[in-house]
C-alpha cells in the first residue's frame, strides 16, 4: 500500500495530512511542506525481535551518586544550564542568525577543553580554517579544541565515535543531512532526522551534545521548534541587534530551573559575560523623568531591575497606536484596560508606547504594577521619586496580587541603592530588608497615592 503523503509546519513541525497555505499549529503562512520521512519497509508494524526487562522504580539503587557536571567556569553559563554541563545530556542552542550563537560555543567550547573535558566543534557552516581564525580573534587559539567541518552525518558520528569525546557541538542542525532521508538539508525531515540520531547517539555514548539552532521565520529552513522535545535543554540566545547585551535563556531545562538567564556583552573580542546584569539595565538610566520607572524583577533564580519607559502622546490617528518593545502586548492592553474600567484613567485618543530599556524581554506579570506606573506617570507627565522600585501583579478586578521571591527583589534593589519599594501588600509577610514600603492593595489606591489622581 502506498503510504499517503504527510505534510509538515517548519515553524513548529505540526503535522497535517494535506497542504495548506497556513498553519493551524502557530499560524504561520508559508510553512507547510510535504515531509518525505524515512522509508517504511516491509514489516514495519511487526513487533521487535528483543525483550527488554523492567526494573521496579524501587529497585533503582539510590546510592550511586549522579554523574558529575563539568563547570565551562563561565558563571552566566554554567548557571543556565543549572551548575554545568551533564554528561551524555542533549542540548539546544536556538537564536536568530548573527546574534552570536558560534562566538558563545566556540568560547564555551574551550573552556570546556581546557577543564579536561575532550571537546569536539564541528562546523557545517564555516571552513575549519575560518573557525580558526575566529578562534585567534577571541583569543583561544591554543585552546585544546578539535575542530571538523562536515554535513554528512553519518561521517560526523563515525568522527564522534572513533575520538568518544566527553562533549561535541554541531553547528548547526540545519546543515546537517543524512542520506537515509530524501530531502533537503534544512528541510523538516532532515532536521527531525539528523536531531534523533545525534541525541540517541548522546545518549547511547555518554556524549554530550550541542545542536546550534538557527530561528527563522522564512519557512525555507526548519525552525529549531521541532527538535525541543528531543533534547533535555533548550536554550534561547536573545537581544537587539542594535544593543549589545545578549540574554541566554533557558526554557527548557530537565537538569536545572528554566527561564534562567545569562547576561552577556557581545565586544569586539567575543561576548564578555555581564555578572551583576541589574547595574548595567540601570546604567543608562539618567535623571528621573516621567513615564521611567524601575521594575524589581526576577528572572529564573535571579534578581534583575530594569527600567521601563513609556511615552504617552495624544494621537493623530483615529486608531491610537499601541507599541512595546520587550513585553507582551496583549498584557499591555488589559493593563490599559484595567485603568479604565476600575480608576477610571481613559487611554482613548492616546498612542502609548512602552519600552524596556537594554534590550531585555520581561515576561513575568510581576512587571504589571511597574508598567501601569509607567503609563501612569507618562500621562501625569509627574516623575516617580528616583529611589523608587516597583512591582507586583494585578488583576482583571483591580487588586493587587503580591509577588514570588519579594525579598529577593529588595535585596537586589537595596543593594543598588534603592531606598523604597511599592508593592502589593498581603502574601508572605516580608522584611523590609532595609527599605522603605508602600504597600498597596488596589490599584485605585495605588493611583489615589502615588498620582494623587
Ligand atoms: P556569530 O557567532 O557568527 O552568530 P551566529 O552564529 O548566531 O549566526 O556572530 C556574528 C556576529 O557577532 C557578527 O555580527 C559579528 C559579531 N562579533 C563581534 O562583535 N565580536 C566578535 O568577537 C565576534 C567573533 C563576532
Ligand atoms: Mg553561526
Amino acid at each position: 500500500m502506498a503510504k499517503s503523503p504527510s505534510y509538515s509546519c517548519s515553524a513548529c513541525g505540526s503535522s497535517f495530512t494535506k497542504w495548506s497555505g497556513r498553519c493551524d499549529g502557530c499560524g504561520e503562512w508559508n510553512t507547510i511542506s510535504e515531509d518525505t520521512g524515512l522509508s517504511v519497509g516491509p514489516g514495519a508494524n511487526s513487533l521487535g525481535s528483543k525483550r527488554g526487562t523492567g526494573i521496579a522504580l524501587s529497585d533503582l539503587r539510590t546510592e550511586e551518586a549522579p554523574p558529575p557536571r563539568t563547570a565551562a567556569k563561565m558563571p552566566e553559563l554554567d548557571r543556565v544550564l543549572g551548575g554545568g554541563l551533564v554528561p551524555a545530556s542533549a542540548i539546544l542552542v536556538g537564536g536568530d542568525p548573527g546574534i552570536g550563537k558560534s562566538t558563545l560555543l566556540l568560547q564555551a567550547a574551550a573552556q570546556f577543553a581546557r577543564s579536561g573535558l575532550k571537546t569536539i566543534y564541528v562546523s557545517g557552516e564555516e571552513a575549519s580554517a575560518q573557525v580558526r581564525m575566529r578562534a585567534q580573534r577571541l583569543g583561544l587559539a591554543d585552546a585544546p579544541v578539535q575542530l571538523a567541518a562536515d554535513t554528512n552525518l553519518r561521517n560526523i558520528l563515525t568522527t564522534l565515535e572513533a575520538e568518544a569525546p566527553g562533549l561535541a557541538i554541531i553547528d548547526s542542525i540545519q546543515t546537517m543531512w543524512l542520506d537515509t532521508v530524501d530531502s533537503a538539508p534544512g528541510s523538516v525531515s532532515q532536521v527531525r532526522a539528523a536531531a534523533h540520531e545525534l541525541t540517541t547517539f548522546a545518549k547511547r555514548k555518554g556524549v554530550s551534545v550541542v545542536l546550534v539552532g538557527h530561528v527563522t521565520k522564512e519557512g525555507q529552513i526548519a525552525g529549531p521548534r521541532v527538535v525541543e522535545h528531543m533534547v533535555d535543554t533548550v536554550l534561547y540566545f536573545e537581544g537587539e541587534r542594535g544593543h549589545q547585551f545578549r540574554i541566554l535563556r533557558a526554557v527548557k531545562n530537565r537538569f536545572g530551573p528554566a527561564e534562567e538567564i545569562g547576561v552577556f556583552e557581545m565586544t569586539g573580542a567575543g561576548l564578555a559575560e555581564v555578572t551583576n546584569p541589574s547595574a548595567l539595565f540601570l546604567s543608562e538610566r539618567g535623571t528621573p523623568s516621567p513615564g521611567s520607572v524601575v521594575f524589581a524583577g526576577i528572572e529564573g533564580t535571579r534578581p534583575v531591575l530594569c527600567e521601563l519607559q513609556a511615552l504617552v502622546a495624544p494621537t493623530p490617528h483615529s486608531q491610537p497606536r499601541r507599541t512595546v518593545v520587550g513585553w507582551d502586548g496583549g498584557r499591555l492592553a488589559m493593563i490599559l484596560a484595567v485603568l479604565e474600567a476600575r480608576c477610571g484613567i481613559p487611554f482613548a485618543g492616546l498612542d502609548v508606547y512602552l519600552n524596556v530599556a537594554g534590550g531585555m524581554k520581561i515576561s513575568e506579570p510581576a512587571a504589571d504594577l511597574a508598567v501601569a506606573a509607567a503609563l501612569l506617570s507618562a500621562r501625569e507627565d509627574s516623575a516617580l521619586p528616583a529611589d523608587t522600585v516597583v512591582f507586583g501583579e494585578i488583576s482583571l478586578s483591580g487588586a493587587l496580587r503580591p509577588a514570588p521571591q519579594t525579598e529577593n527583589r529588595l535585596k537586589e534593589a537595596q543593594k543598588l541603592g534603592f531606598a523604597s519599594a511599592i508593592a502589593p501588600k498581603g502574601g508572605k509577610a516580608y522584611g523590609s530588608q532595609g527599605m522603605t514600603l508602600n504597600l498597596m492593595s488596589d490599584l485605585t489606591g495605588f493611583v489615589g497615592e502615588v498620582f494623587g489622581a
